[in-house]
């Protein structure tokens, strides 16, 4: 494995020999995620306890619309999300974890076996699962050769990349191994300014996937640098730390808990555009807590009914017709003729509470549109 670097390795030890499971962690910032919708919890209990017991996630990195796709999700840890996510690609998909530490590794192989009976006592046919030993800066050399270099429809993240020394070389990859139109969805941690150095050597407030956090304006620009263009956030909450110790560390600055969306398309543009496009939801994506057969979910803001025609930017009409979604929905108008900026885009705020401060500006599409 290439790619060591000191903070790596003291991440590695965090996971692989400090935690002995969520309990141990020292902040709620791992544990934060709200309680899964019911379809989830369902296919939670498919998943073996000890696999359960040693899930960090922030967040639900669950997409709609995965059945046959091929998944690979960065920093699998015990593996809870990638067996989730392989009762929806089913037997015609593929998931694949790719992690660093070697304990974490050894709790997701021996969950396979389990999982596998499950689906035998189930008569399903769960998607194919395998975990692979490596860093997430470099990963798309690693995963199997029908998932590289633009063969991945979804990478999906949980509470992982704030723990990166090399941001940029994540999603850098994560674009690599994308098909066009494909994407990153990912959950992690962010804060509302950058995290000063004192705080990020701190070991603790690193591993506990705090003080590697990125501020949000700075992940924007970073995600546009690698050739995402708009990235969406699709939701966010608060997170409290709950350790006095740790808190008073931290001072004024205020961390959150989000799930962006990062499509791989190359003609998405820098702002919202409106070609005087729309787009009508026709109801058939299967429920899993975000969508429903009455409404598609694409993001924070675009929530979009079922039957109802719904205008959209240039970028979203992408996001949508060039996509896994595409089937989904029918498509009012075309690119030949442009009106000026998306009505409703020019928001930088992306999170709710930062503008509890008074700091203004509102809640966002997380830079992108409306
Ligand atoms: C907070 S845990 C989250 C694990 C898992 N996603 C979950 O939801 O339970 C972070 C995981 O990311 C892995 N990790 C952190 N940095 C990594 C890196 N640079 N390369 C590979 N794995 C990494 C750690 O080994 C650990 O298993």
């Amino acid at each position: 494995m290439a790619t060591s670097t000191a903070t790596t390795q003291s991440v590695q030890d965090y996971y692989g020999k400090v935690l002995q499971n969520s309990d141990s962690l020292a902040t709620n910032a791992c544990t934060t995620a709200g309680r899964p919708p019911p379809i989830i919890r369902e296919l939670i209990k498919n998943v073996s306890p000890e696999v359960i017991s040693k899930y960090y996630g922030c967040g639900i990195c669950i997409p709609d619309c995965l059945e046959g796709r091929k998944v690979v999700d960065l920093g699998s840890g015990s593996g809870r999300d990638v067996f989730i996510i392989s009762q929806l690609v089913g037997g015609k998909g593929k998931v694949v974890g790719v992690d660093m530490t070697k304990e974490q590794l050894e709790v997701a192989r021996e969950g396979v076996k389990f999982h596998e009976d499950k689906a035998t006592e189930m008569k399903l046919s769960f998607g194919n699962v395998d975990f692979v030993e490596g860093y997430i800066e470099k990963f798309n050399d690693i995963l199997p050769d029908d998932m590289k270099d633009g063969q991945t429809d979804v990478v999906v993240s949980n509470c992982v990349i704030n723990l990166s020394p090399d941001k940029e070389a994540v999603l850098r990859d994560a674009y690599k191994c994308l098909k066009e139109g494909g994407e990153l969805y990912f959950s992690d941690v962010y804060s509302d300014r950058r995290v000063p150095d004192e705080l990020r050597k701190d070991e603790t407030l690193w591993g506990e996937c705090i003080s590697g956090a990125l501020y949000w304006n700075d992940f924007l620009g970073l995600a546009k640098k690698c050739g995402f263009s708009d990235p969406r956030l699709v939701e966010d909450s608060r997170i409290s730390i709950n350790n006095a110790a740790l808190e008073r560390k931290c001072g004024n600055i205020k961390f959150y808990s989000a799930t962006y969306r990062l499509f791989k398309l190359p003609e998405l543009e820098s702002d919202c555009e409106d070609y005087g496009q729309a787009v009508i939801y026709k109801g058939t994506v299967p429920f899993l807590g975000g969508s429903s057969e009455h409404a598609f979910k694409l993001d924070a803001h675009h929530v979009i009914e079922k039957g109802k025609v719904f205008p959209v930017c240039g970028n979203t009409w992408r996001m949508l017709k060039e996509t896994r979604f595409q089937e989904h929905f029918d498509y009012i108008g075309n690119f030949n003729e442009h009106y000026g900026i998306f009505d409703g885009c020019g928001k930088n705020v992306p999170f709710e509470s930062v503008n509890d401060n008074g700091k203004g500006g509102g809640a966002s599409g997380g830079g992108g549109c409306c």
